[in-house]
């Protein structure tokens, strides 16, 4: 971004945002979004001042820490932070604290990110590329609200030689809060929320049944509540994922469904994410990891980072209708067959998808 040029006079359009490109992919798809934030500044008289800043493996090496202090701070004081990803081979024999994926777990606990958004929108453009037969994709539309802070990712951990423990752990405030995110959400869509758990297993699942239960009915007594066991839920994610309005679930089971979930759409690649605290801070990245068997390629699909950058212009800067035109250039990049080569063998490289993307912007330009 260039910082020195003219600003608007209208400050309440700049913003601060902290780049975290991370490590594998993750740069790749961070500059694709550079480059698409740079044309929607001069488009749409926006300021987005990146701060660049260090996380996961590339962290690890540079400063001795998955999250050093300096991000944190950074983010302290910013809008919202957008992540490439983080992960690698190079750092999987480390130990536990200086694993890259503690930079993340890290900066979701810091900044009280609870509340993760996955959206799962498919496309007819991309129906072919989706394993399942295009008719169980029409009109699917559902929102993943998976909570993000707690559960066994959080819980107290240990290991000797013979046995090894993750608590999952969860409070009544903790499944309050994160309910209310999700009825809110609800609220804007079809109304209609399903509580996927294993509450015929485990007790963390039988207070998450009565606590959601229970907001539901006193605080949205407009929004419908149906539970659903997760091992139904991943069948019927298959069966039936028109079916689905909005999706709440712990933090383990919100991981392994919303990867499933991707297939619906055609490829990981395509699927972006938000994790929201009750602030407006949000850390925005696409749900696939560093791909470090692509990295430094050009064949990295940008599109979930760039349906990230939306999710941002969306919910971190009050920016909505900048939001919809990305995502409405984004389909037509999909219409025009614009693929990457985890969609297609003769894909398009990274950058040929970003140029296309920023030409729709330009050409639907205000
Ligand atoms: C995700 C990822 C992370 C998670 C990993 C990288 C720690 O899989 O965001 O879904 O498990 O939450
Ligand atoms: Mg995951």
């Amino acid at each position: 971004m260039n910082m020195s040029k003219i600003r608007p006079a209208d400050t309440g359009r700049t913003f601060r945002v902290v780049g975290l490109p991370g490590d594998g992919i993750g740069p790749e798809v961070y500059q694709s979004a550079c480059r698409v934030l740079g044309v929607m500044e001069q488009l749409y008289g926006l300021t987005v001042e990146l701060d660049e800043q260090l996380i996961g493996g590339a962290a690890v090496d540079a400063a001795g820490a998955p999250l050093p202090a300096e991000t944190i701070e950074a983010c302290k004081n910013a809008d919202a932070a957008l992540l490439g990803a983080v992960g690698g081979p190079k750092w999987d024999g480390n130990p536990a604290e200086m694993r890259p994926e503690l930079g993340l777990l890290k900066i979701r606990a810091e900044f009280n990110l609870f509340c993760n958004l996955r959206p799962i929108v498919t496309h007819p453009a991309l129906h072919s590329f989706s394993p399942l037969r295009p008719d169980r994709l029409e009109n699917v539309d559902l929102m993943i609200v998976r909570e993000l802070t707690g559960g066994s990712y959080f819980g107290k951990k240990w290991r000797d030689h013979d046995q090894a423990e993750d608590v999952c752990r969860y409070t009544r405030e903790e499944v309050e809060r994160v309910t209310r995110s999700a009825g809110r959400i609800a609220q804007q869509r079809d109304g209609r929320i399903t509580l996927v758990d294993k509450a015929n297993v485990l007790e963390t699942s039988r207070l998450w049944r009565s606590v959601v239960g229970q907001v539901i009915a006193e605080e949205f007594p407009d929004v419908a509540l149906e539970n659903m066991y997760v091992d139904a839920a991943a069948m019927h994610l298959l069966t039936r994922p028109a079916d689905f309005d909005v999706m709440l679930t712990e933090n383990l089971f919100g991981d392994i469904l919303s990867d499933e979930a991707s297939m619906l759409c055609g490829s990981l690649g395509l699927l972006p994410s938000a994790s929201l605290n009750e602030n407006r801070f949000g850390l925005y990245e696409p749900v696939h990891g560093s791909a470090p068997d692509i990295a430094g390629q050009g064949k990295a699909n940008p599109y979930a980072m760039l349906l990230s950058v939306a999710m941002m212009l969306r919910y971190s800067l009050d920016c909505a209708d900048e939001a919809a035109a990305l995502e409405k250039c984004i389909h037509a990049c999909w219409n025009e067959g614009i693929l990457t080569r985890d969609l297609r063998v003769d894909g398009c490289s990274t950058s040929e998808v970003t140029d296309a993307v920023c030409g729709q912007l330009a050409a639907l330009s205000p």
